[in-house]
């Protein structure tokens, strides 16, 4: 079932004229509430730099700039770029490999991906170089496909996933197979608490997830560590210090009432 990166690229090329229309349409329009949710836990403001990962056709993007954010939209993909970039013309498009990021290190005040990281063939790589690419203190939000929590929740959406989407993805899609890839690639992927733990392992700091429609969609949170400034490093120096500055909190008195 594993793709090489050109094979996963040139997939894509295949499927972007039709990509949006029929992830909508695999969806059930479920895609917008999840973009949502992402959007509100990046928490960005205008002016600030974001890089949108694995951005396709910049649909995932279009909240920022919007917003007047700075977000650059990254991908391998030229024909999802290509389309992205006909329908947006306002957003900055660079072709990248999420393993092999063009970009300096610490360049973004946040960094996102969205049901992109399951098809980037080295993950791990991904999580390390989007770490690179942030601001120390910089958040990083995913969203993926992950693993229904109720058991019977997750039998009816394997059926759908392994049944129902590859045949309706024959009636709206070019490329059926290349849904049937994604089906799999989805049922291969690990879970909520597995994605959580390689963050950690790639030295993301402050991990959290919420699960999105029982759990179809996780949304994992995580900082980079290393910020030095604002007031809640202040209150971290400050409990950490064992100091003069300790001492003088011991000596504070109580006003009089
Ligand atoms: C399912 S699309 C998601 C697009 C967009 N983020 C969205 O939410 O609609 C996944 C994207 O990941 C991109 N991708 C996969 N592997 C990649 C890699 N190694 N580097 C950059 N992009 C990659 C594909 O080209 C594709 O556009």
């Amino acid at each position: 079932m594993d793709k090489r990166p050109d094979e996963v690229a040139t997939m894509f090329d295949d499927v972007a004229p039709k990509y949006d229309v029929v992830n909508d349409v695999l969806s059930m329009g479920q895609t917008r509430r999840w973009r949502k949710v992402v959007v509100e836990a990046m928490d960005v403001k205008a002016g600030q730099r974001v890089l949108d990962l694995a951005a396709g056709t910049g649909t995932s993007s279009e909240p920022y700039a919007d917003a007047g954010i700075d977000v650059i939209a990254c991908d391998f993909s030229l024909g999802m770029l290509k389309v992205g970039k006909r329908r947006r013309p306002d957003i900055d498009f660079i072709a990248g490999d999420a393993t092999r990021l063009p970009f300096a290190d610490n360049t973004f005040d946040a960094s996102t991906i969205s049901f992109g990281l399951r098809n980037v063939n080295e993950p791990k790589k991904a999580l390390a170089e989007m770490l690179r690419v942030t601001k120390p203190g910089g958040k990083l939000v995913i969203a993926e496909f992950s693993q229904p929590v109720v058991p019977l929740w997750r039998t009816m959406y394997t059926e759908y996933l392994m049944r129902a989407l590859p045949a309706i993805a024959v009636k709206v899609s070019s490329n059926p197979d290349a849904y049937v890839y994604l089906a799999e690639s989805i049922r291969a992927w690990p879970d909520q608490d597995h994605l959580a733990a390689w963050l950690q392992e790639a030295g993301w700091d402050s991990v959290t997830y919420r699960n999105l429609s029982g759990g179809i969609v996780a949304v994992h949170r995580a900082v980079k560590p290393g910020a030095e400034s604002g007031p809640a490093a202040g209150a971290k120096a400050l409990a950490a210090h064992t100091g003069p500055v300790a001492k003088l909190r011991r000596n504070i008195t109580r006003p009089a009432r």
